[in-house]
């Protein structure tokens, strides 16, 4: 089972650790370090066990390859999973984070990390005190560019102006239904940004809090859950977790557009033959959620101001589309497939 997930993986190492204090598994999965050291986020949950917690990390570790590929960004591909167990007691917590940064500092650099699902600036700053200098994303007060999803939810919503240009004709939102699944760090922002843009926001999550705010006091449409797929929307934009694609999703989806922030969005590859078929648009989405790992590296590593991390990532999410809408018209493939070959031509122009 491992030895075959390991196989078709392609990457080049996996760091198991068990955490004896917390009885967490870490999983470290290093892709790819053609372009630069692997670099990816932590996710912290529960899984329902060691072979869902390692595919996962697999496949974060390997979205990282491609989406730093696909603009040329000059780091690799990696990802952290912590795999909790049933019973954490949030005591665990700070004493698991500190001994997972003196992991990452043994690494030595070969992995660089920063904050997923589960994970926080405030995370980050901890895994710090043990594991600098190769943590991204600590909070201001601790000397860090802060949380990533900003900048992610500016490339998402970039992406979703140049499909809404590709199928539409108009990059303007004003009217147009998009469903937001998942009000998270990004989801909140995206929110934010569309409905500037005057677009007309529907969104859905499972937490009471944040569904008593947005429908009840922001007004939002809520859709719930076992509803999501059968709405009618022009962009679905997944800002959850991954997976929501699928044969069965896809036979449901009535919208034109699926652009959102969530990694591995496809169940399989297949997928985006299916939502082609249906002539519904995919922005691929390691190539719209660039833009935390992107601005969050920039400004921390190569000097970037806040203003030119949001230059970069509005430019690259808007080229890399550009190049993909074009080359799955000259070529007939789907937009996955276009982006996955721009990735891998630009991983194999550098010989390692
Ligand atoms: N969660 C980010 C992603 O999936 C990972 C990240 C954030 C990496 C910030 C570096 C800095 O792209």
């Amino acid at each position: 089972m491992i030895d075959s997930k390991l196989k078709t993986w392609e990457g080049e190492t996996v760091i198991i650790h068990f955490d004896r204090p917390s009885a967490a598994t870490i999983i470290i999965a290093l892709h790819s370090s053609r372009l630069g050291p692997a670099t990816g986020g932590t996710r912290m949950k529960n899984y329902p066990d060691f072979e869902s917690a390692l595919e996962d990390a697999l496949r974060l570790s390997a979205g990282m390859t491609y989406k730093f590929a696909v603009p040329g960004f000059p780091r690799g591909g990696g990802k952290a999973v912590i795999s909790l167990p049933e019973k954490f007691s949030p005591q665990m917590r700070t004493g698991l984070l500190q001994r997972y940064g003196k992991l990452i500092h043994k690494l030595n650099g070969q992995f660089y990390t920063g904050p997923d699902i589960g994970t926080s600036p405030s995370d980050m700053d901890i895994i710090a005190e043990t594991g600098a200098p190769y943590v991204h994303s600590r909070t201001p007060q601790a000397g860090g560019a802060g949380s990533s999803g900003p900048f992610t939810a500016l490339g998402v919503f970039t992406g979703i102006k140049a499909a809404c240009q590709h199928v539409f004709g108009s990059v303007t939102l004003a009217g147009r239904r998009v469903l937001v699944q998942g009000v998270g760090s990004v989801g909140q922002k995206l929110i934010e940004y569309l409905r500037s843009a005057k677009a007309e926001v529907l969104f859905s999550d499972i937490d009471e809090k944040i569904i008593r705010k947005y429908r009840d006091e922001i007004g939002l449409e809520f859709v719930p859950p076992e509803k999501l797929f059968d709405t009618e929307c022009d962009v679905f934009s997944p800002c959850a977790l991954g997976n929501v694609i699928s044969k069965e999703s896809i036979e449901r989806l009535k919208c034109r557009i699926v652009a959102g922030g969530a990694n591995n969005q496809l169940t399989e590859t297949k997928d985006a033959q299916r939502l082609q078929a249906k002539k519904i648009l995919y922005a691929p989405d390691y190539v719209v959620n660039i833009g935390g790992a992107m601005a969050i590296t920039g400004m921390e590593s190569m000097g970037w101001s806040h203003q030119e991390a949001e230059k970069q990532v509005v430019e690259s999410v808007r080229n890399a589309l550009g190049r993909i809408f074009e080359l799955t018209e000259t070529e007939g493939i789907t937009t996955e497939a276009a982006a996955r070959r721009i990735a891998e031509e630009r991983l194999n122009s550098v010989d390692k």
